[in-house]
């Protein structure tokens, strides 16, 4: 399966999804490759860091790519089972081709008017990517949000949403935390650090998302 952390909005949170998701999907037994389509290439560092390390670490296969990214995406899909593509927080050809390609699009926003504002073209862009891939799974992902309470946000969010037909909100919250900005200097995931509820969010959103119950 190809799932694609993407959005139109930077900081988002968006290559640590990715990050934690490969590393979950790995621990899980899966073979997974982590696709970084995003010059800033985050993931591809993350990934280095990682192997680099000592330890009783799986190691993660990394690949690279540019422009569009459909082939490459597809031909990584049959020899890997799990692809986790990282492709940045702007309209690109990285995100549109990519669109194209996978089968599950997330899309981390934070659940405030500015990361709300850009779901509109993003509902566009899911809409012409279904023209070509009408299967595709396109979910909004609240992340980095307050560790209060946040039912108006979450409802907020809801409501907002409700106007873009292509999108719908993932049931999982990713909250700010900061064991998922030291894990990601450490070249680790959350599930490698001794951070119960962080832990729990990302088995929760694989869950959600790859339909696996422990
Ligand atoms: N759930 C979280 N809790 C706390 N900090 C987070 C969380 N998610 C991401 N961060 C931090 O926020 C910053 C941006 O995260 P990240 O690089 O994952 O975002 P991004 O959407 O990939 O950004 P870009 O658009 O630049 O690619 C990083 O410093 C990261 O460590
Ligand atoms: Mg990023």
């Amino acid at each position: 399966m190809i799932v694609l952390i993407g959005g139109e909005k930077g900081g988002t949170g968006k290559s640590t999804i990715a990050c934690n998701l490969a590393t979950w999907l790995s621990r899980e037994g899966k073979d997974v490759l982590l696709l970084d389509a995003d010059p800033q290439a985050t993931a591809k560092r993350w990934v280095d860091r990682r192997n680099d390390l000592q330890g009783d670490r799986p190691k993660l296969a990394v690949a690279q790519a540019t422009g569009d990214v459909f082939k490459p995406a597809r031909d990584y899909a049959t020899r890997y089972g799990e692809v986790v593509i990282d492709a940045g927080g702007r309209d690109s050809k990285e995100l549109r081709t990519a669109m194209v390609a996978a089968d599950v699009l997330l899309v981390p926003i934070r659940a405030s008017q500015p990361d709300l504002e850009t779901m509109d073209h993003v509902n566009e862009l899911v809409a012409l990517a279904r023209g070509m891939n009408p299967d595709l799974k396109a979910y909004a992902l609240i992340s980095m949000a307050p560790s209060n309470p946040m039912i108006n946000e979450v409802a907020e969010a809801n409501a907002f949403l409700s106007d873009f037909a292509e999108l719908r909100l993932a049931q999982t919250f990713i909250r700010d935390r900061k064991v998922f900005r030291d894990a990601m200097l450490e070249g680790k995931g959350v599930i490698e650090m001794n951070n119960s509820q962080a832990r729990a969010e990302i088995q929760l959103l694989g869950q959600e998302i790859y339909g696996i119950t422990e």
